[in-house]
């Protein structure tokens, strides 16, 4: 934050609720051109860092949004989840003149539908696994009985991270196929259903900072994307996340430059949609060369919880400079240390919720130096209790991945609450295992 004494500085408007909104929080409110960081809706980790004040406005609630905008004046809007991008937050804040971090409904609808991300990613010679998608459940398990492999069973739209099922036999396709269609699963965001060739191999998030015209690849991180140690159980939002990927090395990172990022920006922009904000590509890195798996049209959550601690330059200059075509005039640097978060998830996550508990030991792990970054958490009296989902991240930064990995796993046995549940492999599986 810039010193009272100091030029005022910027007041950035956040939206969103959650451990990565909050790690964008806690980055903001260290760079010295901000003044003021306002939160919709927050949690109560936003809420405790300086200078930042909770507001009381849904991350959908697209009117209130730019009512707030307006009224505060604020200098940048940043957009943390996918839900308001695809519903045009960015393309009603420029017709108030506002600034913001993320893409239009437009380009962002390379998120909100699976399959037209696909056929994107395929008109464009982009390295991506076949796919075909279908909204009758008889014509797609009539397909279905065709593959030799059973496929994986995605549903088209937004999904919190859960509309994904990597079947392991045809019958589990057949279920999730039929649930989507069928049972209304996931509501409309299952209205089609993909159903995709599945890839073996290491998976990494692959984020870059674009300004419509020019790209910053980062540092590759690793999530945990499946509920259970060694990889089993259903596909979460994310349990875990550690940086930078030992996997991906520069030579690597600049093939998927190469090969996906440049293509993708440059298409998105002869179509009119030039891609402002955080591109993510989940990368499958297969025996065929590197394929995408998906692209996301925001930063990861929890990968921002091991990003951006290790970000050295200021987060605020590179998001304008990303909201105003300027990331060429930007130096960005990386800290040479390593991060690892750990979620902690309420009990039964991600199937259904659980009544608020409270939890106990936030300020001994902060203590024993990780960043505890809030989710699914609430005040009840004055004390922190679980909200539901995933609930806390718990992050520490060392000089390398297996220091950070014994820390955050240190962090998280500090903290309790009835029912918490957590991976105790999160970036304990080596680079050699996962490949
Ligand atoms: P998505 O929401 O599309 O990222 O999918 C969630 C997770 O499902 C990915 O991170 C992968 O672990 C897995 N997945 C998605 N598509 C495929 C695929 N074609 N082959 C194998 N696994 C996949
Ligand atoms: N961690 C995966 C995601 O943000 O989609």
């Amino acid at each position: 934050m810039s010193e009272a004494t100091d030029m005022p500085g910027a007041k950035v408007l956040v939206v969103g609720g959650g451990g990565r909104e909050h790690a964008i929080v806690w980055a903001l409110a260290k760079s010295p051109s901000v003044t003021e960081v306002l939160v919709a809706p927050g949690n109560p980790g936003t809420a405790s860092e300086p200078g930042c004040r909770n507001m009381a406005i849904g991350a959908t609630d697209i009117t209130s949004l730019i009512d707030l905008a307006v009224a505060e004046s604020v200098d940048l809007v940043v957009v943390g989840p996918e839900d308001p991008l695809v519903l045009g937050l960015v393309d009603r804040l420029a017709e108030h003149g506002i600034a913001a971090f993320g893409p239009s409904a437009a380009a962002a609808q390379l998120e909100g539908s699976k399959s037209h991300c696909k056929d994107f990613l395929l008109r464009n010679d982009i390295p991506t696994g076949r796919a075909q998608s279908f909204t009758d459940s008889v014509i797609a398990l009539e397909y279905l009985a065709d593959l030799a492999a059973p496929p994986v069973v995605k549903a088209d739209g937004l999904a919190a991270g859960k509309g994904v099922i990597v079947a392991e036999t045809h019958e589990e396709a057949a279920i999730a196929i039929r649930e989507i269609l069928d049972e209304g699963r996931f509501g409309e965001a299952g209205a089609e259903v993909l159903l995709e060739e599945r890839l073996h191999g290491p998976e990494v998030s692959i984020l870059a900072f674009c300004d419509g015209r020019s790209f910053h690849i980062m540092p590759a991180a690793q999530d945990h994307k499946r509920l259970l140690v060694g990889d089993e159980g259903p596909n979460t939002g994310g349990m875990g996340a550690f940086f930078p990927s030992p996997i991906a090395d520069a030579e690597l990172l600049a093939g998927i430059g190469r090969t996906v990022l440049a293509p993708s920006l440059a298409a998105l922009a002869a179509e009119g949609r030039p891609y402002r904000g955080v591109l993510y590509a989940g990368m499958m890195l297969t025996a065929d060369g590197p394929k995408v798996i998906e692209y996301n049209c925001r930063f990861g959550d929890p990968e921002t919880e091991v990003v951006l601690p290790l970000l050295e330059s200021d987060l605020y200059e590179i998001l304008v400079a990303c909201a105003d075509g300027s990331l060429d005039d930007v130096d960005i640097h990386w800290s040479a240390d390593a991060a690892v978060t750990i979620v902690m998830a309420s009990g039964g996550y991600p199937v259904s919720s659980s009544e608020p508990v409270p939890i106990s030991g936030i300020g001994s792990a902060a203590a024993a130096d990780c960043t505890v970054f809030h989710a699914g958490t609430a005040t009840d009296d004055g004390a922190i209790v679980t909200a539901g989902g995933r609930v806390l991240t718990v992050t520490a930064v060392r000089p390398t991945l297996t220091e950070a990995a014994t820390a955050a796993h240190d962090g998280v046995a500090l903290i309790s609450f009835d029912g918490a549940q957590h991976r105790a492999d999160i970036a304990r599986a080596t680079a050699e295992v996962r490949v």
